[in-house]
């Protein structure tokens, strides 16, 4: 019997001699079959990742869910997606902090933010308790796994500030974990995976969030503005979020913000840097409004002073533009607004779905009702078919687009928006009492855009990024 024993002096000792000594034990395993038996002990007395409890709170979730299925109902999915993505997020943001574990401070910053996740991971099954009695038994005793694990947490993160944390084995160990973890969650809730190709006929049932929520790098600081990430990435970019912040007056900017990363987006951390249109702002062809969209390298928005979209290409800098129909109401004309007021320069809406670029306006031959157009992100762009809605484009706070079908949203109260109105290019057929909730961290919201990468809501909110999960039927 090999026995390697070490205490917290020689926790590095331990890690490294692992590594040799294991395969040396394989060697003699294979040699000396028949004869000998070779046992590795390793009594590692350091402290080590709580992969232990993970697993615990695995299984109560999985128990959890095994009484949970058969009730069916949409909220319970909703919930249980919504701990699946919670789960994915946890798992990429632990494989951060693995890449992050040589850089001491960035490790921090990561285990901080599974911190984050841990605390959503605890509400989301803190409404699974509420739902039946039944439930409650087990959600609680994950509850108490997560309450563990978040204290387990609080040690690490002060553990890494001295740099002691070198444990990429057992962040191995966590992430195999959290894979399995999440596959069971997946297998067992049963969700339908949205092929695209049917998407059309799906039907948006409900919207599940904040999923996410940062104030980024400028906090409070401008309250209109749009964010996301591209649907149809630059190879090599398909981390990258953007960020376009209207700098001037709430109203104007000249540049788009990109992060490498959901997680420097969080930090505040600007790698790529900002990418300008023009030198000037506002300038002919800068940006005017806040619903703008990132798509295919390109970015979709307003045009400064014209009834024209205008799509900056990234990788040439140039801008082409793209008039609409005669009579296109802007410069504040026809705004989306709720009762108390409106929101300035909001007059076009450009929005993507897993069809492409679509644009929301009207006309003055529209009676101000909503207008909607596919863009033709061809070379020039071109406007494309067009459909006229009967909803009155300032009785609507804002619109987006998913798997080809209009969605409009009302302003309920300061802490709820309604998703009340829809209109499906495929059928045209038109819906005026969805009441579908959205959840708001703010009262305002300034933009509101559909992900079709992965069925994200991305809201920008008084100058706060937000999104959401949309659960299609
Ligand atoms: C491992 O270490 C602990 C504490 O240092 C000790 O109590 C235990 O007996 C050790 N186990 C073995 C197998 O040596
Ligand atoms: C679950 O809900 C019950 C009340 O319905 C409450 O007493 C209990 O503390 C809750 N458990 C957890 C873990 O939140
Ligand atoms: C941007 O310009 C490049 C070079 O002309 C072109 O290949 C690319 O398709 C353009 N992108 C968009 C979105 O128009």
């Amino acid at each position: 019997m090999l026995l390697l024993q070490s205490d917290t002096q020689f926790a590095l000792w331990s890690n490294m001699r692992l590594y040799v000594i294991i395969p040396l034990c394989a060697l003699l395993t294979i040699t000396k079959q028949e004869h000998t038996e070779c046992t590795c002990e390793l009594n590692n007395s350091e402290r080590i990742f709580p992969h232990e409890k993970l697993r615990k709170v695995e299984s109560s979730t999985s128990d959890c869910k095994s009484n949970i299925i058969p009730q069916k109902s949409v909220e319970l999915k909703s919930l249980l997606q919504g701990l699946e993505q919670r789960l994915t997020q946890l798992s990429k943001d632990v494989l951060i902090l693995e890449k992050e574990d040589d850089r001491g401070l960035y490790g921090v910053l990561s285990l901080y933010l599974i911190e984050n996740e841990m605390n959503e991971i605890k509400q989301l099954i803190d409404k699974l308790n509420s739902t039946t009695q039944e439930h409650q038994i087990l959600a609680a005793s994950a509850t108490h796994q997560l309450e563990i694990m978040k204290t387990e947490m609080k040690v690490l993160e002060k553990f890494d500030t001295m740099q002691v944390i070198k444990g990429r084995q057992t962040i191995e160990v966590l992430r195999a974990d959290l894979d399995s973890c999440k596959k069971e969650v997946k297998a067992l809730t049963q969700l339908p995976q949205l092929p695209q190709g049917t998407c059309p006929r799906s039907r948006l049932v409900s919207v599940t969030g904040p999923v996410f929520y940062t104030e980024g790098e400028y906090p409070g600081l401008y309250s209109y503005g749009s964010w996301g990430c591209d649907p149809k990435p630059e190879k090599g970019k398909e981390n990258w979020y953007w960020l376009v912040m209207m700098t001037s007056n709430n109203r104007y900017s000249n540049y788009i913000r990109f992060y490498s990363s959901l997680n420097s987006l969080i930090r505040g951390v600007s790698a790529p840097g900002n990418v300008y249109i023009h030198t000037s702002n506002p300038t002919t062809n800068t940006i005017q409004g806040p619903n703008n969209v990132l798509c295919g390298g390109a970015l979709y928005y307003n045009c400064y002073n014209r009834d024209a979209v205008c799509r900056f290409n990234l990788t040439t800098k140039h801008v082409t533009t793209l008039e609409l129909h005669q009579g296109t109401r802007y410069n504040s004309k026809a705004n989306f607004c709720h009762l108390e007021e409106c929101y300035p320069y909001t007059d076009l809406d450009l929005a993507t779905d897993e069809s492409g670029v679509w644009v929301v306006f009207t006309t003055s031959l529209d009676f101000g009702n909503m207008i909607l157009s596919k863009v033709e992100e061809g070379e020039p762009p071109a406007l494309g078919k067009t459909w006229q809605t009967s909803v009155y484009k300032q009785a609507v706070t804002n619109t987006f687009m998913a798997c080809g079908v209009l969605y409009a949203t009302r302003y309920v109260n300061q802490e709820l928006e309604e998703i009340f109105y829809s209109f499906n290019t495929v059928t045209g057929k038109e819906r005026f009492n969805l009441g579908i909730f959205i959840s708001k961290i703010s009262p305002n919201i300034q933009a509101l855009n559909y992900s079709p990468v992965d069925q994200t809501l991305h809201v920008y909110s008084d100058s706060n990024m937000v999104s959401y999960k949309v659960i299609f039927e």
